[in-house]
C-alpha cells in the first residue's frame, strides 16, 4: 500500500516537474541562458580585475562572493535551458547557440563537465583568499568557457 502510494506520488512529481519544462516558451530559455552566462562574464571581470589586472584592489570577500555566483550558475544546470525551439531566433530575442550544442552530447559533456570543475576549483580556491591560486583557477576557469564558446557558440 505504502508502496504505491510512494509510486503514485513519484509518477505526479515527475509529471509536475516535465510540464514546466513543456511550459517554457523557447524566447524565455534564450532569455534565461543569455542572463547567465552574463552574471558569470560580470562576475569573471570582477575576479580579472581584483586578481590580476589591479591587485592593488584585491578584496578577498568580493573574489569569493563572485567566484560562489560563478559555481552557482555552472552548477544550476544551464543545459536545461537549450530546449527544442530555441535553435534559431525568435524576433528580437537572438540567439548565437550553434545547431551543433543541440545534437552533440557526448561533446556538451565533455567541456560543460570541465566548465563545471574549473567553476568549483575557482569557488574552492577564493575562499582561501591566496591570490595566486585564484587567478591560476581564474584563467583555467576562462579557458573552459572559451572551449565551450569556440566549439558551440557562434561568432
Ligand atoms: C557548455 C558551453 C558553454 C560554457 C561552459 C560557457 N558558455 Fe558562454 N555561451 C555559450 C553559448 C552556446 C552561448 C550563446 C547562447 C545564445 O546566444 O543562446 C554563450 C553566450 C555567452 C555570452 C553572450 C551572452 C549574450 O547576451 O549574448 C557571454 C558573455 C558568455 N557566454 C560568457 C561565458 C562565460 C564568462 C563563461 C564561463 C564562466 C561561459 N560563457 C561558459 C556556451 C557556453
Amino acid at each position: 500500500m505504502n508502496a504505491i502510494k510512494t509510486l503514485l506520488i513519484g509518477t505526479a512529481l515527475s509529471i509536475a516537474t516535465t510540464a514546466v519544462y513543456a511550459d517554457m516558451k523557447p524566447e524565455d530559455a534564450i532569455k534565461y541562458r543569455k542572463a547567465g552566462y552574463n552574471v558569470m562574464s560580470w562576475n569573471m571581470s570582477k575576479i580579472k580585475a581584483m586578481a590580476i589586472d589591479a591587485p592593488e584592489s584585491f578584496d578577498a570577500k568580493q573574489v569569493a562572493n563572485a567566484a560562489t555566483a560563478i559555481a552557482a550558475m555552472a552548477n544550476m544546470g544551464m543545459g536545461a535551458l537549450y530546449i527544442a525551439g530555441s535553435e534559431e531566433s525568435i524576433g528580437d530575442m537572438k540567439t548565437r547557440a550553434k545547431a551543433e550544442i543541440f545534437t552533440d552530447k557526448d561533446g556538451v559533456k565533455e567541456v560543460a563537465v570541465k566548465f563545471n570543475q574549473a567553476a568549483n576549483e575557482l569557488a574552492k580556491v577564493a575562499a582561501t583568499g591566496d591570490k595566486v591560486a585564484i587567478a591560476q583557477a581564474f584563467k583555467d576557469t576562462g579557458a573552459s568557457c572559451k572551449a565551450c564558446h569556440d566549439k558551440y557558440r557562434k561568432e
